[in-house]
C-alpha cells in the first residue's frame, strides 16, 4: 500500500544571525529511510526527539519537500509536483497530528470540521448525505451526534483527538499517518485512543504509520517497528522480534528504558552518555558511535549499511559480521 525508498530531507538554516550573507547550514533531518507497509498493517516509527520522525511522515504526506527518494502509494509513484497526483495522494492518505486541539479549526463546529473532507473529496454527495455520514463517523469515534454543533474548545484533549480521527477517516482513506497521536494525552485516554485506532484499522483495512518516541506504546500497536536515530534507520523488525531480541545497540538502550509492569523483573536502564551528532554536520561513520557502549575503531570509518539478519534489518558492524557468518554457513 505504501512504499518509501531512500527518503532524504534537508533544511537550509542560517548559521548565524550576525552575518546574514554567511553560507547557510544544511540540517540533514532524514537520511535514507526506506520501508514498505501493507494494507491492514501498522508500522511504528520510534526515536528520540529531533530524530526526524515528523519530518519523514510530513514529507511522505507532501507537507515538506523530499530532497531525494521515491514514494509509491497503492502501486503508483507519487509525483509531488503534479496536482492530479497530489489530489489522489490526499484522498488516499490522511494524517493525525500530535496536538489534538491545535489541529482543529477553532472557528468551525465539529460537524463542519468532519463534513469538510467529504465536500472536498466527494463532491457528488448531497449536503444531507454528507451530514449523515459525518454524524455517523462522529458517533463511531465516540462523540454523540447531539454534540455536533459545539466548537473544539468545548471538548477535552482526548475527545478532540477522536474528532481529528473522524475528520481523517470520514472520506475513506487507505493510509493513515499518525504523528505522536497520543503523546499529549494521559495514560488511560492514550489506551482508549490506541484501541479505537486498532478497531477502525480492522473495520477499514487501513495501513497505519504510527510515530512515537515511546517504544512501549509503539510495540503495542505495531506489526513492524522502524527505529530512527539522527534521521537514519538503525533497526527494522517485526515488533515481537524487535522487543524480544533487539539487535542494534541503540534499540537495546531504548528498550531498557521502557518500564516493565512486573516488580520481579528488574532491567537496569542503559544510560546513553555522550552527545548526539549535530544534524548540521554528520560524521562519516556510524551515527550512534559517540554514544554506543559497543563502539570499536572501525565504526567511525564508514556508515554501516542496513543488513539483514534473521527477521531483523539493522545498520551496525556487529550485524554485518553476523550476516557474513550466516552467509558463510549457508554456502
Ligand atoms: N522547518 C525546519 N527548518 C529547519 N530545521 C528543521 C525544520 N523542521 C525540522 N527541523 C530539524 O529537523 C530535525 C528533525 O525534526 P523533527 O521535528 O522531524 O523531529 P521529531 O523526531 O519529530 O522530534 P519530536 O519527537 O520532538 O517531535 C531536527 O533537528 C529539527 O531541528
Ligand atoms: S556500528 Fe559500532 S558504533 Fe555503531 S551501533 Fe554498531 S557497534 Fe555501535
Ligand atoms: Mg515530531
Amino acid at each position: 500500500m505504501l512504499s518509501v525508498e531512500n527518503a532524504h530531507v534537508t533544511f537550509q538554516v542560517a548559521q548565524t544571525k550576525k552575518w546574514p550573507w554567511s553560507k547557510p547550514g544544511i540540517v540533514h533531518a532524514v537520511n535514507g529511510i526506506s520501508f514498505q507497509l501493507e494494507a491492514g498493517k501498522t508500522l511504528g516509527i520510534v526515536g528520540e526527539s529531533g530524530c526526524g520522525k515528523s519530518t519523514l511522515i510530513r514529507s511522505v504526506a507532501g507537507l515538506t519537500p523530499l530532497q531525494a527518494g521515491t514514494v509509491q502509494l497503492d502501486g503508483e509513484t507519487v509525483d509531488y509536483r503534479n496536482r492530479a497526483s497530489m489530489q489522489r495522494l490526499r484522498a488516499t492518505m490522511q494524517m493525525i497530528f500530535q496536538d489534538p486541539i491545535a489541529s482543529l479549526n477553532p472557528r468551525m463546529t465539529i460537524r463542519e470540521i468532519v463534513v469538510e473532507p467529504l465536500a472536498f473529496f466527494k463532491p457528488d454527495m448531497g449536503a444531507e448525505e454528507r451530514n449523515t455520514a459525518a454524524l455517523a463517523m462522529l458517533e463511531r469515534v465516540g462523540i454523540p451526534p447531539a454534540q455536533a454543533n459545539r466548537f473544539p474548545h468545548e471538548f477535552s484533549g482526548g475527545q478532540c483527538q477522536r474528532i481529528g480521527i473522524a475528520r481523517a477517516l470520514v472520506a475513506g482513506p487507505k493510509v493513515l499517518l499518525c504523528d505522536e497521536p497520543v503523546s499529549a494525552l494521559d495514560v488511560s485516554i492514550q489506551a482508549q485512543v490506541v484501541n479505537l485506532l486498532k478497531e477502525l484499522q480492522r473495520e477499514m483495512g487501513l495501513a497505519i504509520v504510527f510515530v512515537a518516541h515511546d517504544l512501549g506504546v509503539v510495540r503495542h500497536i505495531s506489526d513492524d517497528v522502524l527505529v530512527m536515530y539522527v534521521g537514519a534507520p538503525m533497526e527494522q523488525a517485526p515488533a515481537s522480534a524487535l522487543v524480544a531480541h533487539p539487535q542494534h545497540p541503540y534499540t537495546q538502550a531504548l528498550l531498557s528504558a521502557v518500564p516493565v509492569p512486573d516488580p520481579r523483573v528488574r532491567i537496569a536502564p542503559q544510560m546513553l552518555e555522550g552527545d548526539l551528532p549535530s544534524p548540521l554536520n554528520l560524521p562519516p561513520g556510524c551515527l550512534f558511535e559517540s554514544r554506543c557502549p559497543k563502539a570499536m575503531p572501525k565504526c567511525g570509518s564508514a556508515r554501516p549499511p542496513m543488513v539483514t539478519s534473521g527477521q531483523h534489518r539493522a545498520a551496525c558492524v556487529l550485524l554485518e559480521d553476523m550476516s557474513e557468518k550466516e552467509a558463510a554457513l549457508t554456502h
